[in-house]
């Protein structure tokens, strides 16, 4: 078991990748995966559950490339995630959301395109929301469980981030819990949404 506070055995080497500012894509060995659909039915209203359904399940609302780094301390996994444009019900396409398993580690997003709103929250009920377009930096702190909404009706949201390579994701915990707050469609809001209670 190799250690950060120590010279390890085999010496992990540098790389160069590059990342495709049109598209959102990493490319040179990063590993692209998606989420459909049918994997988050239950993280919309149940109103709005049938609606998917009815005649979305296959739908992509998102796609992520990132690095197989060691799951280790010490080490940073690079991601890009490209959340499309879409809505079911009333909701915006946005991410399963997440905690980290190591409750104690931070994220970095810099939004390479789009819009959207961040959803935070802690375990002990604090919750922050906010709107970034491009160029945003976006800070998680440790212990804050975080989920990205698209809020366009046009353009997909387009984000790279950084994160401790021994984070872990519980998602879980939100499939179960929910998030306190959810982004919903408003045509006369200038910012295209409005911020309600969520229903769970
Ligand atoms: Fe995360």
């Amino acid at each position: 078991m190799s250690s950060y506070k120590s010279y390890p055995e085999k010496l992990f080497y540098p790389f160069k990748s590059n990342l495709d500012f049109t598209s959102g894509a990493l490319e040179k060995g990063a590993k692209c995966w998606i989420r459909q659909l049918s994997e988050m039915i239950e993280i919309y209203d149940e109103n709005n559950q049938s609606l998917i359904l009815l005649e979305s399940e296959d739908t992509i609302v998102y796609k992520v490339y990132e690095y197989e780094m060691p799951k280790e301390q010490g080490h940073l996994i690079p991601v890009t995630t490209i959340l499309y444009p879409g809505r079911v019900g009333d909701q915006f396409f946005m991410t399963k959301g997440h905690y980290h398993e190591e409750k104690g580690t931070a994220e970095v997003y810099l939004i390479i395109s789009g819009e959207g709103v961040l959803l935070m929250q802690t375990e002990k009920g604090d919750h922050k929301e906010i709107y970034f377009s491009k160029g945003a930096l976006l800070y998680i702190p440790p212990f804050w469980a975080h989920r990205m909404v698209n809020v366009s009706n046009t353009d997909p949201l387009k984000f790279y981030g950084v994160y401790p390579a021994n984070a872990g994701h519980d998602y879980d915990t939100i499939v179960s819990d929910g998030f306190r707050k959810k982004i919903v469609f408003d045509k006369n809001s200038p910012n295209n949404y409005k911020i309600l209670k969520s229903q769970n």
